[in-house]
């Protein structure tokens, strides 16, 4: 992996409303969505299923545009395909006639510096599968490689679409882990999509809630807990029992 610190990006989201159709069959998504976010920062958007937690990586990393408002990264505004984002999907996208590693080598070819594709892929536990196709691994494992891809681009904005969701519980606690380590070395800044309060409360600086689907951003919660945590510290309990309680779950 690249040694260089990338020292991430800072991130406004203003005013950013965004919509899908026409006239009657227009479906509101995003509201009046504000939120700045700090270079080096980790911020977890969580929400309910179509709430446009998708459509608003989406709209950072230039995949898509905004209906109304706009979205810069440090200052200036995302138009097109913003190569200073790596993107890691809710599904592995990973081409299906390449092997692993030459997916991860498409990431590592947007990085200027020099990047050990082997070293990133036995970092996310796929030493030995370097040559298998995407078909011949697993759900995890492709997810996991999609990861490695992501991080070979050694992004300043690093965007994650539920990224562990198809990882068995003890990998999932393996590549937060990880994930924490990577980006706090180069202070990349990230923006992370999960539906796992606890993932949320182990990796994330804040937490930022999205209401049902067109209705904005409930709350804001800033985890005050030093990082790297113990994820049974006592501190974690009120944050964790107050991001239940928002979802109706009391503990
Ligand atoms: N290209 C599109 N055209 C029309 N509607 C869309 C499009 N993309 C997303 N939507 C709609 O926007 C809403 C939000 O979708 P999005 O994928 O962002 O939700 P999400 O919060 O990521 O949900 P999940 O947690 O299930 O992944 C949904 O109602 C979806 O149908
Ligand atoms: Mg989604």
């Amino acid at each position: 992996m690249s040694s260089t610190l990338n020292l991430g990006a800072s991130v406004k989201i203003i005013d950013v409303q965004k919509h899908f159709g026409r006239s009657r069959s227009r479906v509101d998504v995003l509201r009046d969505i504000n939120l700045e976010i700090k270079q080096g920062e980790f911020v977890a958007l969580l929400g309910p299923s179509g709430c446009g937690k998708s459509t608003l990586l989406r709209l950072i990393s230039g995949l898509d545009t905004p209906s109304l408002g706009s979205v810069t990264i440090d200052e200036t505004v995302v138009s097109g395909v913003d190569s200073r984002c790596g993107v890691v999907f809710q599904e592995p996208r990973l081409l299906p006639w390449l092997s692993l590693r030459d997916n991860v080598e498409l990431g590592a070819n947007l990085n200027p510096e020099k990047v050990d594709v082997d070293a990133l892929l036995a970092r996310v536990g796929l030493a030995g599968f370097e040559k298998s196709l995407p078909r011949e691994v697993s759900g995890g494992m492709a997810q996991r490689a999609s990861l490695a891809r992501g991080l070979a681009v050694n992004p300043k904005v690093l965007l994650l679409d539920e990224p562990f969701a198809a990882l068995d519980a003890l990998t999932r606690l393996t590549m937060q882990d990880l994930l924490l380590e990577v980006t706090r070395e180069s202070k990349t800044t990230v923006i992370f999509v999960t539906h796992d309060i606890d993932e949320a409360l182990h990796l994330a600086d804040r937490v930022v809630v999205l209401a049902q689907r067109g209705n904005g951003i409930d709350e804001i919660v800033r985890i005050g807990v030093e990082k790297p945590r113990d994820r049974s510290h006592v501190d974690l309990v009120p944050f964790r029992n107050e991001l239940f309680s928002k979802f109706g779950i009391h503990h």
